[in-house]
């Protein structure tokens, strides 16, 4: 509790300051709650070390209203600032639902954009909880030149900071856009909504009928458009796993991440990894289950879960040290490049290298997705963008082969000669350009053809193949792969190759900028 001051100066300030946080009033804070969400301000409380948050702007009017002014909307719709998350410093701002919708007007968005540069300036992430019809209709022009201001700090600032968006609430229109730009969103199942138009608009143009979950919502983002990255299952969680992200990111590109200490051995083997491959290379396997043996205490923050599946990305520690990892998924379509996960892994990649976090993948891939579709869909132009991440990225690459390196496909996944650091096979590994029934059948066409038993002699062919090129000691007889370990031993592997290179430096020509095929 306060003292009550005397000088009538305080008590002004006070006064307004009060008024400031009671947003667009009581009653429309109720109505908030009432759809299960959060205000602008409880989300930094929540999501904030307790105490840490230190606002600005707070008394920042919309356009052409005095701070005197009944009608004025103190702070304009979203709170800015700064604070800590587990001491570490991040900028912030959190749209305010209850002030005209979160809508953004002039000054609403020069708020967004003084945190924005303060964050560059200083080296920081910064987090924005976006909950906002879009442009304030009421302030036209002034409103899209709002979005653009933000939309070039995004860009400035992307490969610098983190900068990581929440969606907790509607998120219409332009406000779609600075979160595009940004490296996470985060949405919340059955609250969070994001679209360029609404079902309105969209019945209207293309007569199709669809709710605001249908077209927008977080599984929608998560799974189908890849928007998202993260489907929280309500805002607390939401926050909590922002929480968690943090631990993996370093501040800005030219610090390493934080080093997380921990009590799981970096020795520490796992013999159930011994048997982990099937014999039959056509069964699949969980590639989560050796990611979850090998990294520090099992855990791992999965980034676009539930998006192409086929390829799993996400964040782990490795002996207290912060690595990415990327995994071809066997459980699901074989673990096959299609345009999807070359789209994500190509994505995470690229953020990888930017903050300065190794990577490891783990490779286990029969090679591109056949068909029209992804032909005509530009597989090859997806394909591409994830060669050029891995060989553009200079952050240490380690590349595990569990089994299948074949084709094309082997290419991308960062092979020695794309400049990886160090290639691992497993026993269980197969690298050649193709699988062994394909291969026999073309180089043996005329031979099976004559052949007076042809199903026995394509077997005999077969193990022939699998003898001379599909197995790891062709690979390593030619350098190709630095070692074959025994699955058991990953991690002390793994973690000794994490500290071997931590000090490497590599560069990239000098250039203004490469130019990935977008
Ligand atoms: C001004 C707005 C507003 C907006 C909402 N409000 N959006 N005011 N400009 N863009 C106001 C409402 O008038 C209302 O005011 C209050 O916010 C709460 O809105 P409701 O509609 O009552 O809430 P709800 O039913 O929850 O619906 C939320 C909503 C809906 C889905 C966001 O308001 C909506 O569809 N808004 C418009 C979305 C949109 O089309 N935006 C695109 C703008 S164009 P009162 O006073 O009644 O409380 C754009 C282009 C930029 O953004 C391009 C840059 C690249």
């Amino acid at each position: 509790m306060q003292d009550q001051p005397t000088d009538p100066r305080i008590q002004r300030l006070r006064q307004l300051r009060a008024r400031t946080q009671l947003g667009g009033g009581a009653e429309k804070i109720a109505a908030q709650h009432a759809k299960g969400r959060l205000t602008a301000r409880e989300r930094i409380e929540v999501l904030l070390d307790k105490g840490s948050f230190r606002e600005i702007d707070a008394f920042v009017t919309n356009r052409g209203a005095g701070v005197n002014d009944k009608q004025a909307l103190l702070s304009d719709g979203v709170v800015t600032g700064w604070g800590t998350i587990d001491g570490r410093l991040i900028y912030i701002y959190s749209q305010d639902f209850t002030v005209v919708g979160g809508s953004l007007g002039q000054a609403h968005a020069a708020k967004i954009v003084k945190v924005q540069e303060m964050a560059l300036k200083n080296g920081a992430p910064i987090i924005g909880i976006n909950d906002s019809g879009g442009a304030r209709i009421q302030e036209g022009m002034l409103s899209l030149v709002g979005y653009s201001d933000i939309f070039l700090r995004n860009t400035m600032a992307s490969g610098v900071i983190p900068q990581i968006s929440i969606i907790m609430g509607p998120c219409a229109g332009g406000a779609v856009y600075s979160p595009a730009l940004t490296d996470f969103i985060f949405m919340v199942k059955g609250t969070s909504y994001m679209f360029v138009t609404g079902p309105d608009v969209v019945k209207a143009v293309t007569h199709e009928d669809v709710t605001f979950e249908e077209l927008g919502g977080a599984l929608v983002h998560n799974s189908v458009s890849g928007v998202a990255h993260v489907a929280a299952e309500s805002e607390g969680d939401c926050l909590y796993l922002l929480r968690m992200l943090l631990n993996y990111l370093p501040s800005n590109n030219m610090e390493e991440p934080p080093f997380t200490k921990t009590r799981d051995d970096p020795l520490r083997t796992d013999a159930l990894l011994d048997t982990i491959i099937p014999d039959n290379p056509n069964k699949p396997y969980d590639v989560k289950q050796i990611i979850r043996s090998i990294v520090d205490d099992g855990r791992f923050f999965e980034i676009h879960e539930h998006f192409a599946a086929n390829i799993i990305v996400g964040f782990a520690h490795m002996g207290g040290h912060s690595v990415g990892i990327v995994a071809n998924q066997p459980q699901i379509l074989a673990g096959v490049l299609d345009i999807n996960a070359s789209e994500k892994a190509a994505r995470f990649v690229r953020f990888c290298d930017s903050f300065n976090i190794p990577i490891i993948t783990f490779e286990d891939v029969p090679g591109f997705m056949p068909g029209v579709g992804q032909e005509h869909g530009g597989i090859i132009r997806a394909g591409a963008k994830l060669l050029y991440a891995y060989c553009e990225a200079t952050v240490p690459k380690i590349n595990v082969i569990t089994r299948k390196a074949y084709g094309g496909a082997f290419c991308v996944m960062s092979p020695r000669s794309t400049r990886g650091d160090l290639v691992f096979a497993w026993p269980t590994a197969e690298l050649a350009v193709m699988g062994p029934d394909g291969a026999v059948k073309i180089i043996y066409r005329r031979e099976l053809a004559a052949a007076t038993d042809p199903e026995a002699r394509r077997i005999e062919l077969i193990n022939q193949y699998k003898e001379d090129f599909a197995n790891p000691f062709v690979a390593a007889a030619n350098g190709h792969i630095d070692d074959i370990i025994e699955p058991s031993e990953t991690r002390p592997r793994l973690i000794n190759a994490v500290e071997m290179l931590r000090n490497k430096r590599d560069t990239n020509p000098p250039k203004k900028h490469g130019n990935i095929p977008l």
